[in-house]
């Protein structure tokens, strides 16, 4: 039998009380969170009253250094702009790492980390959570049995009213202030819909042509377009925070059919019969913590940590998509010019880690 995994949290705001927090307590035989770090002391004085016998600390560094460190890997759940510095000193201090998305602000930072996971021999894996969100699941499934054959075109949009907020403790409009999020919605929540997209297409794209809007005047970007071109097909996403309803609205479309997804419905229909496959899969779009669906992603980066797969598929999605995030903005500046990504397959953490693992 295994002991549970100890862990600290850096950064313990809205997603790590309402998200991480409850799947990590309801699993005690999987993790045990024994430390907490975040800037706010209303913060550590909530992590104190939630998690029996949590120490808490101010500066993640003085977590890391604390002669009383007794915990193995590191929740990172700061701002966007503190996860390369973290994930980095935890590396050093031989810490597997769990990342909130996105996992850095820049492309450069997203290698270094995959490159020092690799090195240190350590797991880096990002909080890819619309994976486990049961009507994505649904869609997988439906992906399997082969009926719409394989994926040419899939369509992606997110609709939302308002910015995600923080914490009212500390800066609730962060996302607004590039410092902190390093961009607006592409940068906030791209990361879902491009790792779906890689899953969908099975594959990584080549080139993409991309459109932002700044409807409220802010320093982040409040709406997004952009459509990449894949080896397999293309992906057309839509992101706005300046939506009329709050919706997610997915479309893959295949040889021989299509599955369409608006929140918790999924269709298959299928050429030539006719006939729509109606269903449902519970996901609670509503609640923007996605308590649900952080249990599954949980035991998979215990798995990852228990089978050496330091820097996994996942890892990779979430370079790719910071990629993508960066290209995107590069053809937006650029009047929505067709920009070229990087070729996959030049990852050299992905050699390095086979070599040694
Ligand atoms: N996967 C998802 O569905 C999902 C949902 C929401 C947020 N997120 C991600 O989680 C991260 C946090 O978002 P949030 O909405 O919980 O934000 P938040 O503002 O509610 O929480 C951030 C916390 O980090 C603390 N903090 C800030 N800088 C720090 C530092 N340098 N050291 C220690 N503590 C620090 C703040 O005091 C705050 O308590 C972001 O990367 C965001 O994109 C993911």
């Amino acid at each position: 039998m295994h002991q549970p995994l100890k862990g600290a949290i850096a950064g313990f705001g809205f997603i790590a009380e309402r998200g991480h927090l409850p799947a990590y307590l309801a699993h005690p035989e999987r993790f045990t969170i024994t430390a907490v770090a975040d800037l706010c002391p209303a913060r550590r004085a909530l992590a104190q009253r939630l998690i029996p016998g949590v120490r808490v600390y101010q500066q993640v560094d003085a977590m890391l250094a604390s002669a009383q460190r007794d915990f193995d890997f590191i929740d990172i759940a700061t701002p966007p702009s503190e996860h390369a510095a973290i994930s980095h000193a935890a590396f050093d201090r031989g810490l597997h790492v769990l990342c909130e998305k996105p996992i850095s602000t820049t492309d450069e930072d997203a290698r270094s980390m995959l490159a020092h996971a690799a090195a240190a021999r350590r797991v880096f894996f990002p909080s890819h959570n619309y994976r486990h969100a049961p009507v994505v699941k649904r869609v997988r499934e439906l992906l399997d049995t082969g009926k719409v054959g394989k994926i040419h075109l899939v369509t992606l949009q997110t609709f939302r009213p308002t910015h995600a907020k923080g914490t009212a403790e500390w800066r609730p409009d962060w996302r607004r202030t590039r410092r902190y999020s390093g961009g607006g919605i592409a940068m906030d929540h791209a990361s879902h819909s491009f790792y779906l997209a890689f899953d969908w297409l099975g594959g990584y794209p080549t080139s993409v042509t991309a459109h932002v809007e700044h409807r409220a005047g802010l320093d982040t970007e409040d709406g997004f377009s952009c459509t990449a071109t894949f080896p397999s097909g293309t992906a057309i996403a839509n992101l706005t925070w300046n939506a009329g309803v709050r919706k997610v609205m997915y479309s893959l479309h295949g040889e021989h059919g299509a599955i369409m997804v608006e929140d918790d419905e999924v269709q298959l229909a299928l050429h030539g019969t006719g006939t729509v496959e109606r269903s449902t899969a519970a996901s609670d779009w509503m609640d923007a913590s996605h308590v649900g669906w952080f249990a599954t992603l949980q035991a998979e980066f215990l798995d990852a940590i228990r089978s050496d797969d330091y820097v996994g598929r996942q890892a990779i999605d979430a370079l790719h998509s910071i990629e993508l995030i960066q290209s995107a903005y590069v053809s937006a500046r650029a009047g929505s010019r067709e920009i070229a990504l990087p070729a996959p397959a030049s990852a050299p953490w992905v050699v390095r880690s086979m070599a040694t693992g």
